[in-house]
């Protein structure tokens, strides 16, 4: 079990997978039905809702919750690797079904245990639609985990409100809908052997940000004057917006940790031991970072010196000595080797481990297969590394000792850091084909400080 939880998450978890049998491992248990308790004629299309909610349609539409069966890499993880792991081992057989329950939930709640690639057009490919998430009335069970949903299909759409009036549909306020736990229904998993390998809102719930009251909808559904449907009598003050951004929106993760950095001494002389202190400030996100997916997002502090003749060196980070730090430093040995397995290529070797240069700071969990190898499937993950994410207003301090070389180039030597994210590994993106926009570097923030060397 992963070993950085507190006591209170350990005690969630114990609750989950002990008490509650119904919530623990996704496929039979999850769901407020079993599979197939429902017909896809018993909740609306999308589109039906654009008629008056346009704002909120053409936000979602833009937002990873329109796309959450259809996008590339979801088609690839989902058809490519999982179902053919799940043709390979039927143990995966109803984990794998389970991935709709979040991923479609429609699929899920209509009993489609493989529904139709996105090309085929069916109604899969509605993925996280307006009215799944406005006939959610309850959970099975608490802590909110693996789509553990209860809904209420119907003429009532649940919201925020009280006592407003629609032409079209009854309405409803449900406090519930506006909790961080309505959220975690589908932004907790635990893999069939009854990890957390997703877990942001119980990151969220030990954090600062529960007990000041701040739920998920505070940073991702902000508020805003206006109306909420173009057929609306009367503006609220606070619209919800459902932009639903994170690791697919630049401006988000852009900035999300703050940095700064200084030399201990300012005055050097070649041969010297240059030590530089870089801080990094987790001062905007409910949760850790990264989150959700942490199993294929990689978030990297490269930090070089450039001396006065303009000549670059890289410093590789100090070792400070916990156990599995080696995970947490950028490395290209070889890893994943449990896609070959999955994709029936057992001579498969494995992939560069990070695919980034070596010897930087990353922060991360390390997701570890049955053989103890890095894996990106969080539903063959059969254990963790240490967890090294930078937590909810935690500052992470990183330290750098440098030897000056004797032949640097007298004068002020710049040091800089830049901390950058990636939301999927480039070597399990080239494996797997996936285009290379999941891939691209996104800046998150850069410090520069600066020392004299004195001949
Ligand atoms: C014919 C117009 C129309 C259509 C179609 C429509 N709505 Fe509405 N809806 C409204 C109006 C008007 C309101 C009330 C706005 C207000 O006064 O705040 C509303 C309010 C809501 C609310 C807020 C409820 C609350 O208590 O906070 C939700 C949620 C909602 N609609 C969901 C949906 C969904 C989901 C669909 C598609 C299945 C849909 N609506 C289709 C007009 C419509
Ligand atoms: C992932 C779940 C989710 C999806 C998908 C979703 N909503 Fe919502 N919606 C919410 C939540 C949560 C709130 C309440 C926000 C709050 O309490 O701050 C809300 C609020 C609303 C409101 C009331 C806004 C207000 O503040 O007056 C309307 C109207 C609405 N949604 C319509 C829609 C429509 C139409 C769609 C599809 C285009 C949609 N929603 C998709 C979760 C969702
Ligand atoms: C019915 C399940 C479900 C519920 C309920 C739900 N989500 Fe999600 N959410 C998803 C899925 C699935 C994705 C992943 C989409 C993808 O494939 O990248 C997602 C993605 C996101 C993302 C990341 C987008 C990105 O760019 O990577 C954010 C932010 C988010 N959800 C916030 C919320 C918040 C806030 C709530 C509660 C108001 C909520 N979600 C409720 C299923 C859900
Ligand atoms: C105080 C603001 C804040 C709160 C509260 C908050 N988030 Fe976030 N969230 C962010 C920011 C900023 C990012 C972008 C940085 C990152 O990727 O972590 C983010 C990223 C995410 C991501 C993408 C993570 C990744 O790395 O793939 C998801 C999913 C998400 N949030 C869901 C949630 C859910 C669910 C909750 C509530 C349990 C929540 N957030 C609460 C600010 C917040
Ligand atoms: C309990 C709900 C849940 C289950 C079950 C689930 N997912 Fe997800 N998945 C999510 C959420 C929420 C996110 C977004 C997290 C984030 O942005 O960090 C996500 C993200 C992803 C992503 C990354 C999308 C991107 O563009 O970065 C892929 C791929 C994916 N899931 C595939 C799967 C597959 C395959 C399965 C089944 C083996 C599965 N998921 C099971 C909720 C779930």
């Amino acid at each position: 079990m992963r070993n950085i939880i507190s006591a209170a998450c350990l005690a969630a978890i114990t609750f989950a997978v002990f008490l509650l049998p119904v919530t623990s491992g996704y496929g039979e248990g999850g769901g407020s039905a079993p599979l197939g308790a429902f017909q896809e004629k018993d909740f609306e299309k999308p589109q039906t809702c654009r008629q008056c909610h346009i704002d909120i349609y053409e936000q979602w539409s833009q937002a990873m919750m329109s796309e959450a069966f259809t996008h590339h890499w979801d088609e690839i993880e989902y058809f490519d690797l999982a179902l053919e792991h799940a043709k390979r081992n039927p143990d995966f057989e109803d984990a794998v079904a389970g991935c709709n329950g979040c991923h479609t939930p429609l699929m899920w709640l209509t009993g489609t245990k493989t529904p139709p690639r996105p090309s085929e057009n069916s109604r899969a490919n509605e993925s996280v639609s307006c009215d799944i998430c406005h006939t959610i009335t309850a959970r099975t069970g608490d802590p909110s985990v693996n789509f553990n949903y209860v809904n209420s299909p119907g003429k009532t759409k649940y919201g925020n409100r009280d006592g407003i009036v629609s032409p079209y549909h009854e309405t409803a306020k449900l406090e519930f809908v506006s909790t961080a736990e309505y959220c975690g229904i589908c932004h907790n998993e635990q893999n069939p052997v009854g990890l957390w390998v997703k877990s942001t809102q119980l990151e969220w719930a030990e954090g600062p940000y529960k007990a000041d009251g701040v739920q998920c909808h505070i940073c991702h559904m902000p508020r805003a004057p206006g109306r909420n449907a173009n057929t609306a009598k009367n503006a609220h003050p606070d619209v919800a917006q459902h932009l639903f951004h994170g690791a697919h929106d630049r401006g988000k993760v852009g900035g999300a940790i703050e940095m700064r950095m200084h030399p201990v001494e300012r005055e050097l002389e070649p041969g010297d031991k240059a030590v530089i202190k870089v801080q990094l400030f987790n001062g905007k996100c409910g949760h850790k970072v990264p989150s959700g997916s942490s199993e294929e997002r990689q978030l990297w502090l490269r930090v070089v010196a450039v001396d006065a003749a303009g000549r670059e060196y890289h410093l590789p980070v100090d070792k400070k000595g916990f156990e599995g730090e080696e995970q947490t430093i950028t490395s290209n040995e070889l890893a994943y080797q449990d896609m070959g397995y999955m994709l029936g290529r057992p001579d498969f070797k494995g992939i560069p481990r990070d695919a980034l240069p070596e010897g930087d700071r990353i922060f991360c969990l390390a997701y570890f297969d049955p053989e103890g190898r890095r894996t990106v499937a969080q539903w063959n993950t059969a254990s963790f590394g240490t967890d090294y994410r930078i937590g909810p207003r935690e500052t992470k301090i990183e330290t750098y000792t440098w030897t000056v070389p004797d032949d640097i180039e007298p004068g002020k030597v710049i040091v800089r850091g830049t901390l950058n994210y990636r939301r999927l590994v480039k070597s399990v993106a080239e494996y797997l084909k996936v285009p290379e926009d999941e891939t691209e570097i996104v800046h998150v923030n850069d410090a520069e400080t600066w020392f004299e060397v004195f001949d």
